[in-house]
């Protein structure tokens, strides 16, 4: 495979075969990652990506979008199908630009915004002063709660009917429990606001329902298609008929140009793939997972935030073993597991260190595995967690990982 960038270019050839390496025999937990089927890369890696097409299907600015136009049209119906969507923008090229665009097409710079603080689960898009979210907007952030570690309605409604926002952001990065979009819409209303849904984590247990769906309550919903939802690299929005002229213009020629014409292809392979009946199987074994996951941690001593999950993701909390989730997170790497530091709620250490670490299951579970080995995992990572700087129990539990991942084998044609 690959015989031809071999030959032009080698050093590009020994990266991406390490990679290939590595995504094989290491155990990936980062919660926004997950591996893409064959047919989804070979719609990356096609002749699409030679097509420019700005504009939309049948309105494009450029001669020869046929068949691109054939593309995006599946793309946008498999979307629609999958999520129920009044209207489906298959062309943002990522998700904090589906962000972009929704807080373009719903209100004005200078505006109040509220969304979940990043240190409490948010994203940099949901209003960090570091993104173009907290530079063009007024913040309002919002908490979870002290004790539960969960958003308490009543908490978002008094700091809401203060702040007057415009636009309420719901949705995470970081945030293990179900969200409640009626109570997050009741709010919205009460004090006049829109309400946008970011699903980017979410959104294979939203297509597959087995987590409500924002659909029906929010003026827009944005996603990744990269995470539990399984596809490539990307992002994509969807909104009520209203609002669809006015997201459209917003995504282009509002904030990019040409579509990544391979990528939406992709994307329609994806949703293809996420319609079947296997897919939702699949979202099943997620979830049931991430609940083994848990308990066996739980079950080694660790703390989990809000002390559960509902989701695919779960955030563990590093102190009670004594070390921090950026040490937490080398000891791992050395091991061969792979997951990310990441603050807990009223984290007492600043972001680069952080108390935790984010363990996602969506990555894992595409290979097969399943609760047992969910429990193995759980042991790897307490055995790494009790002696970090133990270089010899460090290899140990790396071949273990190594053996395990033999078991479930990954894109083994391109090894
Ligand atoms: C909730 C949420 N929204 C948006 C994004 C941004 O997506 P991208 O990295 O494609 O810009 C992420 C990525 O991690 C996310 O978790």
């Amino acid at each position: 495979m690959n015989e031809n960038l071999k030959k032009t270019d080698p050093e590009i050839f020994s990266a991406m075969l390490k990679e290939t390496q590595r995504q094989a025999f290491n155990l990936e937990l980062i919660a926004s990652e997950n591996f893409v089927s064959e047919a989804v890369l070979e719609a990356l890696g096609s002749v699409m990506t030679n097509k420019y097409a700005e504009g939309y299907p049948d309105k494009r600015y450029y001669g020869g979008c046929e068949f691109v136009d054939e593309a995006e049209k599946l793309a946008i119906a498999r979307a629609k199908e999958l999520f129920k969507a009044e209207h489906v923008n298959v062309q943002a090229h990522s998700g904090s630009q589906a962000n972009m665009a929704a807080y373009f097409t719903l209100i004005q710079p200078g505006d109040t915004i509220m969304g979940l603080d990043l240190s409490h689960g948010g994203h940099l898009t949901h209003g960090h002063p570091l993104s173009f979210s907290g530079k063009f907007y007024k913040v309002v952030p919002y908490m979870v709660n002290k004790d539960t570690e969960m958003i308490d309605y009543s908490e978002l409604r008094v700091k809401a009917l203060e702040a007057k926002p415009k636009l309420i952001m719901a949705g995470a990065s970081a945030y293990p429990r179900t969200l409640d979009f009626a109570k997050f819409r009741e709010i919205a209303d009460e004090v006049g606001a829109y309400l946008v849904v970011d699903i980017a984590h979410i959104a294979g247990l939203v297509a597959t329902g087995l987590h409500p769906s924002p659909i029906p309550y929010a003026d827009i919903v944005t996603t990744t298609t990269h995470k539990t939802l399984r596809g490539p690299r990307g992002g994509m929005v969807m909104c009520k008929s209203q609002y669809a002229e006015m997201l459209d213009k917003y995504v282009f020629p509002g904030i990019q140009g040409g579509p990544l014409m391979h990528v939406i292809a992709a994307k329609a392979v994806a949703f293809k793939e996420a319609l079947s009946d296997d897919f939702k199987k699949y979202q099943q074994a997620v979830l049931d997972n991430a609940k083994a996951l848990a308990e066996a941690f739980t079950g080694h001593g660790l703390r989990l935030v809000s002390d559960s999950t509902d989701t695919h993701l779960m955030l563990v909390d590093m102190r009670p073993k004594n070390i921090t989730g950026k040490r937490a997170e080398k000891a791992l790497e050395k091991a061969g597991i792979t997951v990310n530091k990441n603050t807990i709620p009223f984290d007492p250490e600043k972001p680069f260190v952080a108390s935790g670490i984010r363990v996602g299951t969506p990555a894992v579970t595409t290979r097969g595995m399943g609760k047992e080995d969910m429990r193995t995992i759980a042991s790897f990572i307490n055995r790494v967690l009790e002696s970090p700087k133990d270089e010899e129990n460090i290899s140990k539990v790396k071949a273990e990982v190594e053996e395990l991942c033999k078991r479930f084998p990954l894109y083994q044609n391109r090894l």
